[in-house]
């Protein structure tokens, strides 16, 4: 009777929080703008290449940051004079490639893409190198192919790491800056860890990041991964499902923890699949709030529905990547190749996708946790005090 109430509270909570925009906890993925999407990268007047083509590719509109990396790629480059075909494929790789295709006959001059699957885009791209077409691979890199000829995203390794501090930080383990605490509690502490999508390149960057800065917390015994599953393999979620994470979750609250095992936190590299953990979490009864319970769990994007969340003790973090500078620095890179100059790269290492090292631009990432809502996303004008309340942009 006990655990049906509670059960039951756990669902009251979820809708209560669907009620606030969508399905589960602070909703599905959002829609929306920031407040301000910035003048992205825009030099104003004429640029070099005016009134060529640009076609933009971005991989889904149920992430509401591919929404706005693409508003903010098309209206820097419309302002630059540049005419922009920008298309979003619904996370369906034939869509994806079809629309290169289309871009490429309309006559684009260069091609700005944030693939669904690294691998996917080949042929597209051969074709593309023929025609003298330059291509920038957007956040995400585009591998297998030796057509890609610049990569502007952030610095995705650092996410993870960031992620993994942020978890431990929640629990009380480090302080702010990673530093492990003097005054810190023993553990054991069970956890669990997601991934991404695994056609993303990105997601193994986070994975990585996360884990090299959980494992010595791992190997002393502070933390355990109650269920086992540690590899990348066992924990991605294919096309960063907020759903697929909800049922991973469930299931694991059904193999792992339901005879008594507590649960302190949850390593998730993404906000869509933090809402869908979290709603997993608060169905078995848990929290509902960080202060009565709730794992620590934490994010990445800081989707507008998970701004609300941190904002009410709810999801413990995000991690904000500025996506109107990632805008502006592809810009920037597009209107370099544009007049035939070559744009300047900070990383020529790191990326290299499997035919060769990609030059890259890397932003750095920035941490927030409730205190920091205010100076990083509405001082900087990417949400208002009322979208971060609503839960809404
Ligand atoms: C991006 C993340 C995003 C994820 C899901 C990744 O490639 O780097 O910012 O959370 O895709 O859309």
């Amino acid at each position: 009777m006990r655990r049906i109430g509670m059960v039951a509270a756990g669902i009251a909570v979820a809708l209560s929080l669907a009620a606030c925009g969508g399905t589960g906890a602070g909703g599905a993925n959002g829609g929306g703008t920031p407040a301000a999407t910035g003048s992205a990268g825009a030099t104003g007047g004429t640029a070099a290449g005016a009134g060529a083509l640009v076609g933009v590719a971005m991989p889904t509109q149920t992430s509401e940051r591919w929404i706005n990396d693409g508003n903010a790629v098309k209206s820097a480059l419309e302002k630059d004079g540049y005419k922009v075909d920008l298309k979003y494929a619904n996370d369906d790789i034939p869509t994806q490639t079809q629309q290169l295709d289309a871009m490429i006959t309309e006559g684009a001059k260069l091609l700005i893409i944030a693939s669904i699957d690294g691998t996917a885009l080949t042929s597209q791209l051969e074709n593309a190198a023929s025609k003298g077409i330059k291509v920038i691979a957007y956040d995400r890199l585009i591998n297998g192919t030796p057509n890609v000829d610049f990569y502007t995203t952030f610095d995705n390794y650092a996410v993870g790491v960031a992620q993994a501090n942020a978890l431990l930080y929640g629990l009380g383990l480090t302080d702010k800056d990673g530093k492990a605490k003097t005054d810190a509690p023993k553990g054991p502490f069970n956890i669990e860890v997601f991934a991404g999508s695994p056609d993303d390149n990105n997601a193994k960057f986070f994975f990585n990041g996360g884990m090299d800065t959980l494992k010595p917390f791992i190997a002393n015994g502070t933390l355990v991964i109650k269920s086992g599953q540690t590899s990348f393999d066992q924990v991605a979620i294919l096309r960063w499902s907020q759903d697929g994470a909800q049922q991973r979750m469930e299931n694991l609250l059904t193999s792992t923890y339901t005879g008594g095992a507590k649960l302190a936190g949850v390593l998730s590299p993404f906000d869509g699949l933090s809402r869908g953990i979290i709603t997993a979490l608060q169905g078995v009864g848990m929290g509902p709030t960080l202060d009565k319970g709730l794992p620590v769990v934490t994010g990445q994007d800081a989707e507008i529905a998970s701004v609300k969340l941190i904002n009410d003790g709810v999801q413990s973090s995000t991690i904000f990547k500025d996506t109107r500078t990632l805008a502006a620095q592809a810009v920037k890179v597009a209107e370099a190749f544009l007049a035939g100059n070559t744009p300047e790269a900070n990383d020529t290492k790191t990326y290299n996708n499997g035919v060769k090292v990609v030059p890259t631009y890397l932003l750095p990432v920035v941490t927030v946790y409730k205190e920091d809502i205010q100076k990083q996303l509405i001082d900087s004008k990417y949400y208002t005090a009322a979208q971060v309340a609503a839960g809404v942009a």
